[in-house]
Protein backbone atom coordinates (compact mmCIF):
# COMPACT_ATOMS: atom_id res chain seq x y z
CA UNK A 1 0.00 0.00 0.00
CA UNK A 2 1.36 3.56 -0.94
CA UNK A 3 0.39 6.86 0.43
CA UNK A 4 -1.70 8.53 -2.09
CA UNK A 5 -2.88 12.19 -2.71
CA UNK A 6 -6.33 12.99 -4.22
CA UNK A 7 -5.03 14.79 -6.76
CA UNK A 8 -3.20 11.66 -8.22
CA UNK A 9 -5.97 9.55 -8.86
CA UNK A 10 -6.52 10.12 -12.54
CA UNK A 11 -10.41 9.01 -12.42
CA UNK A 12 -11.07 10.07 -8.71
CA UNK A 13 -14.70 9.12 -9.17
CA UNK A 14 -14.37 5.47 -10.25
CA UNK A 15 -14.68 3.08 -7.46
CA UNK A 16 -11.71 2.84 -5.53
CA UNK A 17 -12.79 -0.53 -3.82
CA UNK A 18 -14.87 -3.97 -4.68
CA UNK A 19 -17.90 -4.96 -2.44
CA UNK A 20 -16.62 -8.24 -2.24
CA UNK A 21 -13.23 -6.52 -0.83
CA UNK A 22 -15.17 -4.72 1.28
CA UNK A 23 -17.06 -8.12 2.60
CA UNK A 24 -14.16 -9.65 3.71
CA UNK A 25 -13.63 -7.79 6.41
CA UNK A 26 -17.13 -8.44 7.69
CA UNK A 27 -16.31 -12.48 8.93
CA UNK A 28 -16.76 -13.50 12.33
CA UNK A 29 -13.17 -14.61 13.32
CA UNK A 30 -13.84 -17.18 16.17
CA UNK A 31 -10.39 -17.87 17.21
CA UNK A 32 -8.56 -16.24 20.13
CA UNK A 33 -4.76 -15.81 19.47
CA UNK A 34 -2.07 -14.16 21.46
CA UNK A 35 1.64 -13.96 19.99
CA UNK A 36 4.55 -11.74 19.04
CA UNK A 37 4.09 -9.83 16.36
CA UNK A 38 6.70 -10.87 14.03
CA UNK A 39 6.08 -9.86 10.34
CA UNK A 40 6.75 -6.01 10.52
CA UNK A 41 7.57 -3.85 7.69
CA UNK A 42 9.63 -0.72 8.56
CA UNK A 43 10.16 -0.08 12.11
CA UNK A 44 8.22 -0.10 15.44
CA UNK A 45 8.94 3.71 16.78
CA UNK A 46 11.44 2.81 20.12
CA UNK A 47 9.98 5.28 22.43
CA UNK A 48 6.30 3.69 21.50
CA UNK A 49 5.26 2.61 24.99
CA UNK A 50 2.01 1.63 25.85
CA UNK A 51 -1.27 -0.36 24.85
CA UNK A 52 -3.60 -0.17 22.56
CA UNK A 53 -6.75 -1.52 23.08
CA UNK A 54 -9.84 -2.12 20.81
CA UNK A 55 -13.23 -3.55 21.24
CA UNK A 56 -16.17 -4.44 18.32
CA UNK A 57 -18.14 -7.62 17.17
CA UNK A 58 -16.16 -10.52 16.95
CA UNK A 59 -19.08 -12.40 15.86
CA UNK A 60 -21.01 -11.31 12.71
CA UNK A 61 -22.56 -14.77 12.82
CA UNK A 62 -23.76 -17.19 15.73
CA UNK A 63 -22.92 -21.08 14.93
CA UNK A 64 -23.64 -20.35 10.86
CA UNK A 65 -26.86 -17.76 11.46
CA UNK A 66 -26.10 -14.70 9.89
CA UNK A 67 -26.40 -10.97 12.52
CA UNK A 68 -28.74 -8.84 10.76
CA UNK A 69 -26.40 -6.07 12.04
CA UNK A 70 -22.93 -5.86 12.77
CA UNK A 71 -23.34 -3.62 15.89
CA UNK A 72 -25.42 -6.81 17.49
CA UNK A 73 -21.87 -8.52 17.33
CA UNK A 74 -20.46 -9.66 20.52
CA UNK A 75 -17.38 -8.07 21.64
CA UNK A 76 -14.30 -8.81 21.12
CA UNK A 77 -11.43 -6.73 22.84
CA UNK A 78 -7.66 -6.96 21.17
CA UNK A 79 -4.89 -5.51 22.74
CA UNK A 80 -1.34 -4.71 20.76
CA UNK A 81 1.05 -3.91 23.76
CA UNK A 82 4.18 -1.85 22.26
CA UNK A 83 7.93 -2.14 24.23
CA UNK A 84 10.96 -1.22 23.18
CA UNK A 85 10.23 -1.41 18.94
CA UNK A 86 8.51 -4.61 19.91
CA UNK A 87 4.41 -5.51 19.49
CA UNK A 88 2.56 -8.44 21.48
CA UNK A 89 -0.95 -9.19 20.28
CA UNK A 90 -4.04 -10.64 21.69
CA UNK A 91 -7.92 -10.90 21.50
CA UNK A 92 -10.79 -12.45 23.32
CA UNK A 93 -13.79 -12.35 23.81
CA UNK A 94 -16.08 -10.68 26.10
CA UNK A 95 -17.56 -13.42 28.06
CA UNK A 96 -20.85 -11.76 28.68
CA UNK A 97 -23.78 -14.42 29.66
CA UNK A 98 -25.29 -14.00 26.62
CA UNK A 99 -22.06 -14.72 24.91
CA UNK A 100 -21.84 -18.33 26.70
CA UNK A 101 -25.35 -19.06 26.63
CA UNK A 102 -25.53 -18.65 22.77
CA UNK A 103 -21.97 -20.28 22.37
CA UNK A 104 -23.17 -23.11 24.52
CA UNK A 105 -26.84 -23.61 22.61
CA UNK A 106 -24.79 -23.09 19.12
CA UNK A 107 -28.24 -20.84 18.20
CA UNK A 108 -29.37 -17.30 18.60
CA UNK A 109 -30.96 -17.05 21.92
CA UNK A 110 -31.24 -13.28 21.84
CA UNK A 111 -32.99 -10.54 19.73
CA UNK A 112 -30.10 -7.84 18.73
CA UNK A 113 -31.17 -4.00 19.04
CA UNK A 114 -30.53 -3.62 15.40
CA UNK A 115 -32.63 -5.68 14.16
CA UNK A 116 -30.97 -9.41 14.48
CA UNK A 117 -34.20 -12.43 15.33
CA UNK A 118 -33.87 -15.19 16.49
CA UNK A 119 -34.79 -18.14 14.29
CA UNK A 120 -38.43 -19.27 14.23
CA UNK A 121 -39.66 -15.59 12.24
CA UNK A 122 -41.87 -13.10 14.18
CA UNK A 123 -44.09 -15.72 16.58
CA UNK A 124 -40.53 -16.72 17.74
CA UNK A 125 -39.56 -13.18 18.43
CA UNK A 126 -43.10 -11.50 19.83
CA UNK A 127 -42.68 -10.51 23.23
CA UNK A 128 -39.40 -11.39 24.25
CA UNK A 129 -37.69 -8.14 25.20
CA UNK A 130 -34.35 -8.91 27.20
CA UNK A 131 -31.55 -7.51 26.00
CA UNK A 132 -27.97 -9.18 25.62
CA UNK A 133 -25.11 -6.81 26.61
CA UNK A 134 -23.02 -7.38 23.96
CA UNK A 135 -19.97 -5.44 25.33
CA UNK A 136 -19.07 -4.40 21.91
CA UNK A 137 -18.18 -0.52 21.33
CA UNK A 138 -15.33 0.49 23.23
CA UNK A 139 -12.99 -0.15 26.23
CA UNK A 140 -11.48 2.02 28.64
CA UNK A 141 -8.61 1.94 30.69
CA UNK A 142 -9.53 3.83 34.20
CA UNK A 143 -8.91 3.46 37.97
CA UNK A 144 -6.76 0.59 37.23
CA UNK A 145 -9.62 -1.36 35.54
CA UNK A 146 -9.71 -2.30 31.82
CA UNK A 147 -13.94 -2.10 31.05
CA UNK A 148 -15.61 -3.64 27.87
CA UNK A 149 -18.38 -0.65 27.38
CA UNK A 150 -21.40 -0.90 25.57
CA UNK A 151 -24.43 1.60 25.82
CA UNK A 152 -27.58 -0.39 27.30
CA UNK A 153 -26.29 -1.80 29.76
CA UNK A 154 -23.04 -1.54 32.61
CA UNK A 155 -19.45 -2.35 31.47
CA UNK A 156 -17.52 -5.53 31.87
CA UNK A 157 -14.14 -5.63 33.66
CA UNK A 158 -11.27 -7.55 31.97
CA UNK A 159 -7.81 -8.47 33.48
CA UNK A 160 -5.73 -5.98 30.79
CA UNK A 161 -2.74 -8.31 30.87
CA UNK A 162 -4.99 -11.46 29.51
CA UNK A 163 -7.71 -10.17 28.40
CA UNK A 164 -10.10 -12.99 30.47
CA UNK A 165 -13.64 -11.76 31.48
CA UNK A 166 -13.79 -10.71 35.39
CA UNK A 167 -17.69 -10.40 35.18
CA UNK A 168 -19.78 -7.01 35.29
CA UNK A 169 -18.46 -4.04 36.90
CA UNK A 170 -20.84 -1.38 38.59
CA UNK A 171 -18.26 0.75 39.27
CA UNK A 172 -17.86 -0.10 42.80
CA UNK A 173 -21.52 0.59 43.21
CA UNK A 174 -21.75 4.12 41.59
CA UNK A 175 -24.17 2.41 38.93
CA UNK A 176 -27.20 0.86 40.30
CA UNK A 177 -28.69 -2.40 39.41
CA UNK A 178 -29.78 -1.96 35.48
CA UNK A 179 -28.33 1.43 34.91
CA UNK A 180 -26.45 1.61 31.86
CA UNK A 181 -22.71 3.91 31.30
CA UNK A 182 -22.27 4.49 27.80
CA UNK A 183 -19.59 3.73 25.47
CA UNK A 184 -17.91 7.17 25.15
CA UNK A 185 -16.34 8.69 27.95
CA UNK A 186 -14.54 11.46 27.79
CA UNK A 187 -11.58 12.84 29.50
CA UNK A 188 -11.03 16.18 30.44
CA UNK A 189 -7.32 15.86 30.75
CA UNK A 190 -7.39 20.27 31.36
CA UNK A 191 -9.90 21.94 33.49
CA UNK A 192 -9.70 19.84 36.77
CA UNK A 193 -6.89 19.50 39.51
CA UNK A 194 -6.65 15.89 37.71
CA UNK A 195 -7.91 13.95 34.62
CA UNK A 196 -11.60 13.17 35.41
CA UNK A 197 -13.43 10.63 33.01
CA UNK A 198 -16.78 12.07 32.42
CA UNK A 199 -19.59 9.89 30.68
CA UNK A 200 -22.93 9.32 30.89
CA UNK A 201 -26.11 7.24 30.14
CA UNK A 202 -29.70 7.34 28.55
CA UNK A 203 -32.66 5.89 29.76
CA UNK A 204 -34.84 6.37 26.71
CA UNK A 205 -38.96 6.76 26.99
CA UNK A 206 -41.86 8.85 26.42
CA UNK A 207 -39.42 11.52 28.08
CA UNK A 208 -35.68 10.11 28.14
CA UNK A 209 -33.43 10.67 31.05
CA UNK A 210 -29.80 11.69 30.83
CA UNK A 211 -27.28 10.81 33.61
CA UNK A 212 -23.63 12.22 33.75
CA UNK A 213 -21.03 10.58 35.70
CA UNK A 214 -17.79 12.20 36.58
CA UNK A 215 -14.49 10.26 38.04
CA UNK A 216 -11.47 10.54 39.62
CA UNK A 217 -8.09 9.05 38.16
CA UNK A 218 -9.24 5.82 40.94
CA UNK A 219 -12.50 5.74 39.39
CA UNK A 220 -14.32 7.33 42.35
CA UNK A 221 -17.25 9.18 41.94
CA UNK A 222 -16.88 12.84 41.72
CA UNK A 223 -20.42 13.82 40.91
CA UNK A 224 -23.41 12.07 39.65
CA UNK A 225 -26.44 14.16 38.31
CA UNK A 226 -29.26 13.18 36.06
CA UNK A 227 -32.02 15.31 33.35
CA UNK A 228 -35.10 14.44 32.13
CA UNK A 229 -35.70 15.53 28.17
CA UNK A 230 -39.30 15.42 26.38
CA UNK A 231 -39.21 12.91 24.00
CA UNK A 232 -37.64 9.65 22.43
CA UNK A 233 -33.67 10.56 22.51
CA UNK A 234 -31.10 8.24 20.18
CA UNK A 235 -28.08 10.03 21.66
CA UNK A 236 -24.85 7.81 21.48
CA UNK A 237 -22.15 10.23 22.03
CA UNK A 238 -21.67 13.40 23.61
CA UNK A 239 -19.45 16.62 23.33
CA UNK A 240 -17.43 18.06 26.42
CA UNK A 241 -16.27 21.22 27.62
CA UNK A 242 -14.47 22.83 30.87
CA UNK A 243 -17.97 23.75 31.73
CA UNK A 244 -20.86 21.80 29.89
CA UNK A 245 -21.62 18.49 28.44
CA UNK A 246 -23.64 19.01 25.26
CA UNK A 247 -25.75 16.32 24.14
CA UNK A 248 -27.45 16.26 20.28
CA UNK A 249 -30.36 14.94 20.57
CA UNK A 250 -31.74 13.63 16.87
CA UNK A 251 -35.17 14.35 15.56
CA UNK A 252 -36.57 10.60 15.60
CA UNK A 253 -39.42 8.90 16.74
CA UNK A 254 -40.15 5.62 18.43
CA UNK A 255 -42.58 3.28 17.71
CA UNK A 256 -42.16 0.40 19.61
CA UNK A 257 -44.89 -2.12 18.70
CA UNK A 258 -43.44 -4.07 15.99
CA UNK A 259 -40.37 -5.13 17.79
CA UNK A 260 -42.37 -5.77 20.72
CA UNK A 261 -44.47 -8.11 18.15
CA UNK A 262 -41.56 -9.42 17.10
CA UNK A 263 -41.64 -8.28 13.80
CA UNK A 264 -38.17 -5.76 13.87
CA UNK A 265 -35.20 -4.78 15.86
CA UNK A 266 -35.91 -1.99 18.61
CA UNK A 267 -33.64 0.19 16.71
CA UNK A 268 -35.67 -0.92 12.85
CA UNK A 269 -38.84 1.09 14.91
CA UNK A 270 -37.15 4.65 14.52
CA UNK A 271 -38.73 6.66 12.20
CA UNK A 272 -36.40 9.78 11.06
CA UNK A 273 -38.02 13.32 11.52
CA UNK A 274 -36.27 15.29 8.25
CA UNK A 275 -38.93 17.90 8.87
CA UNK A 276 -37.52 18.51 13.07
CA UNK A 277 -34.97 19.96 14.05
CA UNK A 278 -32.09 18.61 16.18
CA UNK A 279 -32.04 19.96 19.31
CA UNK A 280 -28.81 20.18 21.75
CA UNK A 281 -29.23 20.18 25.66
CA UNK A 282 -26.43 22.09 26.98
CA UNK A 283 -25.84 21.02 30.50
CA UNK A 284 -23.64 22.65 32.63
CA UNK A 285 -21.21 20.43 34.35
CA UNK A 286 -22.15 22.55 37.30
CA UNK A 287 -25.23 21.16 38.45
CA UNK A 288 -27.07 23.74 40.32
CA UNK A 289 -26.70 25.78 36.89
CA UNK A 290 -29.89 25.27 34.88
CA UNK A 291 -29.87 23.08 31.41
CA UNK A 292 -30.69 25.07 28.02
CA UNK A 293 -31.47 23.42 24.64
CA UNK A 294 -30.78 25.12 21.38
CA UNK A 295 -32.46 24.05 18.16
CA UNK A 296 -30.22 23.43 14.85
CA UNK A 297 -31.49 21.69 11.83
CA UNK A 298 -32.67 18.15 11.07
CA UNK A 299 -29.60 15.81 10.68
CA UNK A 300 -27.94 12.37 12.57
CA UNK A 301 -25.32 12.04 14.85
CA UNK A 302 -23.44 9.31 15.64
CA UNK A 303 -19.86 11.07 16.74
CA UNK A 304 -18.40 14.27 18.08
CA UNK A 305 -14.65 14.80 16.85
CA UNK A 306 -14.22 17.33 19.76
CA UNK A 307 -15.93 20.58 21.59
CA UNK A 308 -14.62 24.15 23.30
CA UNK A 309 -15.27 27.17 24.50
CA UNK A 310 -14.41 30.29 22.90
CA UNK A 311 -15.67 34.06 22.93
CA UNK A 312 -18.46 33.34 24.63
CA UNK A 313 -19.51 30.58 22.17
CA UNK A 314 -19.35 26.66 22.36
CA UNK A 315 -18.03 25.11 19.05
CA UNK A 316 -18.85 21.53 18.57
CA UNK A 317 -16.94 19.35 15.20
CA UNK A 318 -19.48 16.97 14.67
CA UNK A 319 -19.85 13.90 11.73
CA UNK A 320 -23.49 14.61 10.68
CA UNK A 321 -25.71 12.60 8.04
CA UNK A 322 -28.59 13.56 6.36
CA UNK A 323 -30.56 11.21 7.91
CA UNK A 324 -30.58 8.09 10.32
CA UNK A 325 -28.14 5.06 8.18
CA UNK A 326 -29.30 1.76 8.97
CA UNK A 327 -30.30 -1.76 7.81
CA UNK A 328 -34.20 -2.15 6.67
CA UNK A 329 -35.62 -5.21 7.51
CA UNK A 330 -34.94 -8.03 4.77
CA UNK A 331 -31.86 -6.05 3.92
CA UNK A 332 -28.60 -7.94 4.21
CA UNK A 333 -26.23 -4.83 4.79
CA UNK A 334 -23.05 -7.58 3.26
CA UNK A 335 -24.88 -5.66 -0.17
CA UNK A 336 -24.95 -2.59 0.99
CA UNK A 337 -25.01 -0.28 -2.14
CA UNK A 338 -22.73 2.79 -1.11
CA UNK A 339 -23.73 5.44 -3.41
CA UNK A 340 -27.38 5.22 -2.52
CA UNK A 341 -26.39 6.46 0.83
CA UNK A 342 -25.57 10.04 2.04
CA UNK A 343 -22.24 10.55 3.63
CA UNK A 344 -21.34 11.22 6.93
CA UNK A 345 -19.32 14.75 6.92
CA UNK A 346 -17.68 16.91 9.54
CA UNK A 347 -19.78 19.80 10.56
CA UNK A 348 -19.23 22.70 13.16
CA UNK A 349 -21.48 24.28 15.21
CA UNK A 350 -21.66 27.37 16.75
CA UNK A 351 -23.62 27.70 19.86
CA UNK A 352 -24.42 31.29 20.80
CA UNK A 353 -26.18 30.61 24.10
CA UNK A 354 -27.48 34.28 24.58
CA UNK A 355 -28.91 34.32 21.83
CA UNK A 356 -29.67 30.41 21.74
CA UNK A 357 -28.77 30.34 18.19
CA UNK A 358 -26.74 27.92 16.27
CA UNK A 359 -24.68 28.58 12.85
CA UNK A 360 -23.28 25.96 11.16
CA UNK A 361 -20.52 25.48 8.67
CA UNK A 362 -19.27 22.11 6.97
CA UNK A 363 -15.56 21.55 7.30
CA UNK A 364 -15.18 18.48 5.34
CA UNK A 365 -17.35 17.10 2.83
CA UNK A 366 -15.49 14.06 2.51
CA UNK A 367 -17.31 10.88 3.22
CA UNK A 368 -15.66 10.70 6.80
CA UNK A 369 -16.86 8.72 10.34
CA UNK A 370 -14.82 8.10 13.32
CA UNK A 371 -13.03 11.42 14.15
CA UNK A 372 -10.21 11.96 16.74
CA UNK A 373 -8.30 14.60 18.31
CA UNK A 374 -5.14 14.77 20.58
CA UNK A 375 -6.21 13.53 23.55
CA UNK A 376 -4.83 16.76 25.45
CA UNK A 377 -7.07 18.63 23.59
CA UNK A 378 -10.27 17.11 25.28
CA UNK A 379 -12.94 20.39 25.75
CA UNK A 380 -10.05 22.55 24.13
CA UNK A 381 -9.77 24.48 20.77
CA UNK A 382 -8.06 21.84 19.18
CA UNK A 383 -5.99 22.65 15.58
CA UNK A 384 -6.28 19.45 14.18
CA UNK A 385 -8.50 16.52 13.35
CA UNK A 386 -7.70 12.78 12.20
CA UNK A 387 -11.08 10.83 10.44
CA UNK A 388 -11.47 7.40 8.86
CA UNK A 389 -12.40 8.60 5.70
CA UNK A 390 -13.26 7.18 1.98
CA UNK A 391 -10.77 7.51 -0.42
CA UNK A 392 -13.02 9.40 -3.05
CA UNK A 393 -13.52 12.52 -2.39
CA UNK A 394 -17.05 12.74 -3.11
CA UNK A 395 -20.19 10.54 -2.55
CA UNK A 396 -20.75 7.37 0.08
CA UNK A 397 -18.01 4.72 0.22
CA UNK A 398 -16.26 2.58 2.75
CA UNK A 399 -13.38 3.69 4.94
CA UNK A 400 -10.36 3.24 3.25
CA UNK A 401 -8.16 6.24 4.52
CA UNK A 402 -7.28 8.45 7.18
CA UNK A 403 -7.27 12.50 6.78
CA UNK A 404 -5.81 14.71 8.53
CA UNK A 405 -7.37 18.01 8.44
CA UNK A 406 -5.73 20.96 9.61
CA UNK A 407 -8.51 23.74 10.78
CA UNK A 408 -6.12 26.62 11.08
CA UNK A 409 -4.68 26.28 7.48
CA UNK A 410 -7.77 24.07 5.76
CA UNK A 411 -4.89 21.76 4.49
CA UNK A 412 -5.66 18.05 3.97
CA UNK A 413 -3.79 15.08 4.27
CA UNK A 414 -4.99 11.41 3.54
CA UNK A 415 -3.14 8.59 3.56
CA UNK A 416 -5.40 6.05 2.19
CA UNK A 417 -5.05 1.82 1.85
CA UNK A 418 -7.18 1.77 -1.33
CA UNK A 419 -7.68 -0.15 -3.19
CA UNK A 420 -7.28 -3.08 -1.39
CA UNK A 421 -7.33 -2.05 2.42
CA UNK A 422 -10.37 -0.82 4.57
CA UNK A 423 -9.22 1.39 7.76
CA UNK A 424 -11.06 1.45 10.84
CA UNK A 425 -10.95 4.33 13.75
CA UNK A 426 -7.79 6.43 13.63
CA UNK A 427 -6.22 6.55 17.16
CA UNK A 428 -3.69 9.38 18.09
CA UNK A 429 -0.70 9.11 20.02
CA UNK A 430 0.96 11.84 21.25
CA UNK A 431 4.87 11.53 21.18
CA UNK A 432 6.59 11.24 24.80
CA UNK A 433 7.90 14.72 25.06
CA UNK A 434 5.98 16.45 21.62
CA UNK A 435 5.08 20.36 22.05
CA UNK A 436 3.55 20.57 18.76
CA UNK A 437 -0.23 19.33 18.42
CA UNK A 438 0.43 16.69 15.64
CA UNK A 439 3.30 15.26 16.86
CA UNK A 440 2.46 11.58 17.17
CA UNK A 441 1.85 8.34 15.64
CA UNK A 442 -1.56 7.58 14.03
CA UNK A 443 -2.44 3.99 14.30
CA UNK A 444 -5.51 2.27 12.81
CA UNK A 445 -6.16 -1.44 12.06
CA UNK A 446 -6.28 -2.06 8.16
CA UNK A 447 -8.04 -5.09 6.91
CA UNK A 448 -6.12 -6.07 3.50
CA UNK A 449 -8.36 -8.10 1.14
CA UNK A 450 -5.10 -9.06 -0.52
CA UNK A 451 -3.92 -11.22 1.91
CA UNK A 452 -7.31 -11.69 3.97
CA UNK A 453 -5.78 -10.43 6.96
CA UNK A 454 -5.38 -7.26 8.87
CA UNK A 455 -2.56 -5.01 9.90
CA UNK A 456 -1.89 -2.40 12.27
CA UNK A 457 -0.45 0.70 10.48
CA UNK A 458 1.48 3.24 12.17
CA UNK A 459 1.62 6.94 10.38
CA UNK A 460 3.81 9.76 11.39
CA UNK A 461 0.72 11.96 12.45
CA UNK A 462 2.74 15.48 11.57
CA UNK A 463 2.90 14.45 7.87
CA UNK A 464 0.21 11.43 6.62
CA UNK A 465 1.44 11.48 3.67
CA UNK A 466 4.57 9.90 4.03
CA UNK A 467 5.22 5.96 3.87
CA UNK A 468 3.81 4.09 7.06
CA UNK A 469 6.92 4.20 10.29
CA UNK A 470 5.61 0.55 10.45
CA UNK A 471 3.01 -1.70 9.14
CA UNK A 472 2.45 -4.92 11.53
CA UNK A 473 0.83 -8.12 9.99
CA UNK A 474 -1.51 -10.00 12.08
CA UNK A 475 -1.62 -13.48 11.37
CA UNK A 476 -5.39 -13.57 10.79
CA UNK A 477 -8.18 -10.83 10.11
CA UNK A 478 -10.21 -8.95 13.28
CA UNK A 479 -13.72 -7.60 11.86
CA UNK A 480 -13.70 -4.13 11.11
CA UNK A 481 -13.86 -2.84 14.77
CA UNK A 482 -15.82 -0.07 16.54
CA UNK A 483 -13.81 2.15 18.78
CA UNK A 484 -10.24 1.76 21.15
CA UNK A 485 -8.20 3.75 23.35
CA UNK A 486 -4.56 4.30 24.08
CA UNK A 487 -3.18 4.01 27.61
CA UNK A 488 0.67 4.08 28.62
CA UNK A 489 0.63 0.83 30.41
CA UNK A 490 2.53 -1.65 28.02
CA UNK A 491 0.67 -5.41 28.90
CA UNK A 492 3.01 -7.31 27.17
CA UNK A 493 4.61 -10.14 28.88
CA UNK A 494 8.32 -10.43 29.36
CA UNK A 495 10.34 -11.36 25.95
CA UNK A 496 10.95 -14.63 27.45
CA UNK A 497 6.88 -16.11 26.95
FE1 LIG B 1 -19.39 5.23 18.76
Amino acid sequence: MQNTQIQGRSNATAASYTLKDWQGGYRSQPIESNYWIDEIEGKIPQALSGTLFRNGPGLLDVNGQRLHHPFDGDGMVCAIAFSEGRAYFRNRFVQTAGFLEEQAAGKILYRGVFGTQKPGGWLANAFDLRQKNIANTQVIYWGGKLLALWEAAAPHRLNPHTLETLGLDHLEGILHSGEAFAAHPRVDQVSGKTPTLVNFAIKPGLSSTITIYELDPDGKLLQRHSHSVPGFAFIHDFALTPNYCLFFQNPMDLNPLPYVVGIKGAAECIKFRPEQATKIWVIPRDATKPMQVLETRSGFIFHHANAFEQHDKIYVDSICYESFPTVKPGQNYLQTHFPDLTPGQLWRFELDLSTKTVERQLLESRCCEFPFVHPAKMGQPHRYIFIGAAHQPEGNAPLQAILKLDIATGKRQLWSAAPRGFVGEPVFVPRPEATREDDGWMMTLVYDAASDRSDLVILDARDLEKPPLARLHLKHHIPYGLHGTWTPQCFAPSYAN
